[in-house]
């Protein structure tokens, strides 16, 4: 399933970066483009994101993203 329509990131894509050892967000970002340009896919692409993290053993808080990104420190 695409999630970032823009750059043409699938689920599959964002689960192999986590894979292959991403662990923060920023991450995702640098390495695949996501949610770097009109930023509607943020939230489910951080959601999705943490979701992975947390299949892997990786504990992390509950959050509610908002359609802001708040991951623009890049
Ligand atoms: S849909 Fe991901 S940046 Fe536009």
């Amino acid at each position: 399933m695409i999630i970032c329509s823009c750059f043409v990131v699938s689920d599959k894509d964002i689960r192999a970066a986590v894979e292959d050892g991403a662990r923060d967000f920023r991450e995702i970002r640098k390495t695949l483009k996501c949610s770097t340009n009109c930023g509607a896919c943020y939230p489910h692409a951080r959601e999705y994101f943490d979701q992975c993290l947390r299949d892997i053993g990786v504990p992390m808080p509950d959050r509610k993203y908002a359609a802001v990104n708040d991951d623009a420190d890049l």
